[in-house]
């Protein structure tokens, strides 16, 4: 009996063993990938679908979360010269002013057109198409129902080296009235040296148009009642396009020489934000396009927060970029450190092709063709100066 018991125990022991290796290695795989992409319930919309937070996090400790309405950026943590991490994107406190239209814009992915496309319509291969109208005479962002009121399908990568996140969203044809059955594809990578890279790409089966951008608006105080006047920017850019009253470019590249729109050296944004010049006020401040120098994949942006020692550098493969000073943000909302959020508590630098290129020849083509590819990449790059 004894004997039998002895066996039974070694047995039992031996099974436990495996049993209890195979367990370890089953948390081990599933917390390689939980590690560094966590997803967790976020909201529910009106309409009652679940929505998903996805946090990133890289083997610094950086954070970004994301959500599959809008493929939105709800928080971004980057550390200061003391390595202390604060969140640097502006959002709302409460999932429901996302999903309840997002006025703003905040964190938001943007399509089918990023930016404003004049008297909303374009013609493509002799037809007009009437798009929305959702700001005065023109289209702004894809429409009221753009793509960042859309629900994404989102996957973690889970062979991918660097924590990645999948998100795809297909757009019918005649949504928001583009032509074209759009598939479009981003991808959020966090890396080690702390770039969150943006990767878009997109199909479609008939001739459409398409400018994707992110709409983030960053504050690297990581305080939202400081105003952003107070970053350092520097543009890499020599020209920019001058605006009508509704901010459509009346088509004209203007050197940045001598106007309060010359960042090419770096200088604080609330240096001239104020200074009597006909485009400023027509902006309320910076809502405008630059030409960027040089071609592909290049370092486009850099901004610096003295106080707090943080830096960022975009890098695009992009033409353009709208630099707006968020002039339209008016206190009606919370900020995630208390406070409202007020003129100039966040800024935009938004990779892109120029605003209501489908109407004006002149600028680089937003046309996308059956049998074609549409592929950029832009990175945000957070590091510290002290
Ligand atoms: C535009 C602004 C607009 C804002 C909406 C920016 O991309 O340039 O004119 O008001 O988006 O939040």
């Amino acid at each position: 009996m004894k004997k039998i018991g002895g066996s039974l125990f070694i047995l039992l022991a031996v099974l436990c063993i495996f049993g209890c290796n195979k367990k370890e290695n089953n948390n081990k795989t599933n917390s390689d990938t939980m590690e560094n992409v966590q997803v967790s319930d976020y909201g529910v919309t009106a309409k009652g679908d679940s929505i998903k937070k996805y946090t990133l996090t890289n083997k610094n400790g950086m954070k970004v979360e994301i959500i599959n309405y809008g493929g939105i950026i709800t928080s971004l943590m980057a550390p200061d010269k003391n390595g202390k991490y604060q969140d640097v994107v502006l959002g709302f406190t409460k999932p429901e002013d996302y999903f309840n239209g997002n006025p703003y814009y905040f964190g938001a992915l943007i399509g089918r057109y990023g930016n404003r496309i004049a008297n909303a319509k374009f013609t493509l291969e002799g037809k007009t198409y009437d798009i929305d109208k959702n700001d005065g005479p023109n289209s702004l962002h894809g429409g009221k129902e753009g793509f960042h009121t859309k629900i994404w399908t989102a996957e973690p990568v889970k062979d991918a080296k660097l924590p990645t996140l999948k998100l795809t969203y297909v757009s019918a044809d005649g949504e928001e009235g583009y032509p074209g059955k759009l598939t479009t594809t981003v991808h959020y990578t966090l890396t080690d040296d702390n770039a969150l890279e943006i990767s878009y790409e997109a199909e479609t089966d008939k001739a459409t148009v398409v400018n994707l951008t992110q709409h983030s608006y960053f504050n690297l105080s990581g305080n939202f009642s400081n105003l952003i006047t107070d970053h350092e920017l520097q543009i890499n850019a020599d020209k920019f396009l001058p605006v009508n009253s509704t901010l459509i470019p009346v088509g004209e590249e203007k050197s940045v020489k001598g106007t309060p729109f010359d960042f090419t050296a770096a200088k604080a944004i609330g240096k001239d934000i104020t200074a009597q010049d006909e485009q400023l006020k027509l902006g309320g401040g910076y809502d405008h396009n630059w030409i960027l120098n040089g071609n592909g994949m290049r370092t486009i942006a850099t901004v610096y927060h003295p106080a707090s020692g943080r830096v960022m550098e975009v890098m695009t493969d992009q033409p353009g970029v709208q630099f707006y000073s968020g002039n339209f943000l008016d206190g009606k909302f919370d900020t995630k450190t208390g406070g409202k959020y007020e003129k100039r508590s966040g800024f935009c630098l938004e990779t892109q092709h120029y605003p209501d290129s489908p109407n004006q020849p002149a600028f680089p083509t937003t046309e996308l063709k059956p049998g074609q590819k549409y592929q950029t990449k832009t990175m945000y790059k957070f590091s510290v100066k002290k």
